[in-house]
């Protein structure tokens, strides 16, 4: 897997226009593999409300780089924003059904014939000028990422569609071994950080600015939270303790009649969501009680994976269940990036290497997560473990920009959800990319939604 070159520092970014070729055709080849098994129902129908029809996905990437990198760099016409229909604020995902999509081989073509003009639109930059948006490859790292979270976007659609199995084209098994000792939590020195990307090279407007951010001492947990774990929480009536919720969480786990993580069923009761019986049987069996539908079909919960698809009112349940709570953002990136010795802060939780496949499970090697204490040797230098890759970790800290926060290239990528609506997740899960998990990314999501590969890790004050 071909990472970001190294501009000369050290920083992220491409100065290198073969490095640029190279780093979108590799994920372009990944979006066609990850299509390719669905049928042409699969692609064009809206499988859930809260997703778009995956034939929209793909025309919007096309659209994006045709906006980035075809009329923003060659300035061409004086129009520059999204066409209405793939634009993500004046279409929602709710109306994306009754809109009249292309077929697959019109979006194909254009995602093609967009690249062409794309390519040639390198040909004649500098990637060492002085416009920001060129510099170190920072408008095609954009766009590059852009396509790498439309992957996992995807993802969570072809685990909700129930019309058709899904088969991959590919996939390595990973590891199954139990080695965690489980629940251990690890202490964090307090003090300032470096919080935040560095200048230069590519990250999102959201990174930046780089700042010192306070963070009291306090613990945060060696792993992941765990099925097994999770299960004590079940079967000791958590989804019926109203104490261990608060009260949007509360209404919400009542109104949905929440029972366990989404995707979780009580092994004999089929598909219907709210089987509340056979939930109570699964209770008390344990584990065995319990299948879980995968991006591969059907499997028995498995005890020591992290426990994934849980919204942030679970996530926040759980931790108090366990007398703990969620991580701030600033306590999560400080587990992730702060190496004491040398007083910094790192890319990776294991320094300065990029993601590889015995650091972490990212860019969807085994279409699910692995379990628990599989990933010692990308330890943080805090000594946590799995903070890349596998799930998505609900922090406690609602989406808003840095101290000196400016947009850029656009307002709508992340200042357009600052506020309380959304909370951040860190990390990256088994389905997103290597070029857009480091220790700075933040992802947000609202509260509520569980179909993101998302799971939690504890925290809790000293
Ligand atoms: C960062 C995952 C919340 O999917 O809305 C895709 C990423 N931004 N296209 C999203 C994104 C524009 C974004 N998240
Ligand atoms: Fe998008």
């Amino acid at each position: 897997m071909s990472q970001p070159g190294k501009v000369a520092d050290g920083r992220r970014g491409v100065s290198d226009k073969h490095d640029v070729r190279e780093g979108l055709g590799e994920i372009r080849d990944r979006t066609l593999e990850l299509v390719s098994p669905l049928s042409d129902d699969a692609l064009q129908r809206q499988h859930s409300p809260l997703m778009s029809p995956i034939i929209w996905d793909l025309g919007h990437i096309a659209e994006f780089e045709e906006l980035w990198l075809v009329r923003e760099l060659g300035k061409a016409s004086g129009e520059s924003a999204l066409a209405e229909m793939y634009d993500a604020m004046r279409t929602p995902r709710s109306r994306r059904a009754e809109l009249n999509l292309p077929d697959r081989s019109s979006v194909r073509e254009r995602l093609r014939r967009v690249r062409e003009a794309a390519e040639r639109a390198l040909e004649t930059i500098d990637l060492s000028g002085p416009n920001p948006l060129i510099r170190d490859g920072y408008v095609f790292e954009l766009v590059r990422g852009h396509e790498a979270q439309h992957q996992e976007t995807i993802l969570q659609t072809v685990l909700l569609m129930t019309s058709e199995p899904y088969r991959p084209g590919s996939r390595r098994e990973l590891s199954t071994a139990a080695v965690a000792t489980l629940g251990e939590m690890l202490p964090i020195p307090g003090g300032e950080f470096e919080m935040g990307a560095p200048e230069g090279g590519f990250a999102y407007d959201n990174e930046r600015p780089r700042f010192r951010a306070p963070v009291a001492p306090f613990e945060i947990g060696r792993y992941p939270v765990t099925n097994g774990e999770y299960l004590e929480f079940i079967a000791s009536s958590g989804y019926s303790n109203p104490r261990l919720w608060t009260e949007t969480g509360w209404e919400w786990c009542t109104a949905q009649h929440l029972y366990a993580p989404l995707y979780w069923q009580p092994s004999g009761a089929g598909e219907s969501p709210a089987a509340a019986e056979a939930a109570e049987v699964a209770r008390a069996d344990g584990l065995e009680g319990w299948m879980r539908r995968t991006s591969l079909g059907k499997e028995p919960v498995r005890s020591g994976d992290p426990v994934i698809h849980v919204c942030y009112h679970e996530a926040e349940a759980y931790a108090r269940f366990r007398g703990a709570r969620l991580p701030t953002e600033a306590e999560w990136e400080k587990a992730a990036a702060w190496d004491p010795d040398r007083g910094e802060s790192r890319p990776y939780p294991w320094g300065n290497e990029p993601p590889a496949p015995h650091l972490a499970n990212l860019g969807q090697i085994g279409f699910g997560v692995a379990v628990a204490g599989a990933y010692t040797a990308g330890r943080s230098a805090m000594g946590c473990e799995q903070l890349l890759g596998d799930v998505w970790e609900w922090t406690s800290s609602s989406f808003a920009g840095y101290p000196g926060f400016s947009p850029y290239p656009y307002p709508d990528y992340s200042e357009v959800f600052f506020g309380d609506n959304y909370r951040v997740l860190r990390g990256g899960s088994w389905a997103t990319q290597p070029c857009v998990a480091r220790n700075t990314f933040r992802n947000w999501d609202y509260p509520i939604r569980r179909q993101i590969f998302a799971g939690l890790r504890l925290a809790r004050d000293v």
